[in-house]
């Protein structure tokens, strides 16, 4: 196992951090290595927002479905996916007038685009997960910054072509997060497939959710479900929360598309 290994195998979420402050220049390592990130056409269609002011962290907490520990991380990203700038670049840079002369419309940033600049955005995350990781600094994905886009939008400043689509709390590690236990992965027979899609069935999917149905079971939940899939469509797939982001993320996506 090298180095590179340890740190991708050991890494966990962390959601309570210690007092010790992240060190300028260990931030500025992790900065290094997320520009480093592979980006679609070497382009970078993607923006980091450094959250320093604490009042935005407590309105983030908040925003990002009540998460408090949101406000306490010591270092907060926001990744945006965004093609705001390469299309004010190419405003500045006389695109409408050459468009013009070739008797074509300019085109404006789509679908695809914004897939393109929401893949850059998450790579480069995992490159600063991978970096603070290496430094003994935990970090935890916050999903719910799509939520409340009305919210972030004005909070954050945010134009028609930007698109939070992540964000990640650093910080280091208190002994209770490092002594927690990995989370468990499912068997990759279920998760990769050789050349062609599976479909998985009943008695596949009881071998997958083994395990899992074993600490449902342990674990005593009051909310009547009977399995995993149950209990995972009413918690997460279900949930207020997911209802929330899907009717921001609409929002969103008229945003840019129109
Ligand atoms: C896209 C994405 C969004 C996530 N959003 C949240 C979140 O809002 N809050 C949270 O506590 N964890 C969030 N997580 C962390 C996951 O819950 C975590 O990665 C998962 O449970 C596996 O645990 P591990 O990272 O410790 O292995 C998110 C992770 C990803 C990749």
């Amino acid at each position: 196992m090298n180095e590179v290994m340890q740190v991708l195998m050991q890494r966990k979420s962390v959601r309570a951090y210690t007092d010790e402050p992240i060190s300028a220049e260990v931030r500025e390592a992790i900065l290094q290595a997320t520009l480093r990130a592979p980006t679609a056409g070497n382009l970078m269609l993607y923006s980091i927002l450094d959250i320093t002011d604490q009042a935005i962290k407590d309105r983030l907490a908040v925003s990002c479905d009540h998460q408090p520990f949101i406000a306490r991380a010591p270092m907060v990203w926001l990744f945006l996916a965004d093609y705001q700038r390469w299309y004010d670049y190419f405003l500045a840079s006389g695109v409408e007038e050459v468009c013009a002369q070739r008797g074509e419309p300019m085109r404006r940033p789509a679908e695809g685009d914004l897939f393109l600049a929401c893949s850059d955005a998450l790579i480069a995350a995992q490159n600063a997960v991978v970096a603070a990781e290496s430094f003994g600094i935990g970090s935890c994905y916050i999903g719910d910054i799509m939520e409340q886009y009305e919210v972030h939008k004005e909070l954050l400043g945010l134009p028609q072509y930007v698109f939070p689509i992540c964000m990640l709390v650093f910080g280091h590690p208190t002994q209770q997060q490092k002594d927690r236990e990995m989370t468990t992965r499912f068997d990759s027979k279920f998760i990769v497939f050789e050349n062609r899609y599976h479909r998985l069935d009943k008695p596949e999917f009881e071998e997958m959710f083994a395990e899992r149905e074993a600490a449902r079971v342990k674990g005593h939940t009051a909310d009547g479900a009977q399995n995993v899939g149950q209990a995972t469509y009413l918690r997460k797939f279900n949930a207020d929360f997911t209802k929330e982001m899907t009717r921001s993320v609409k929002l969103i996506l008229q945003e840019w598309l129109k």
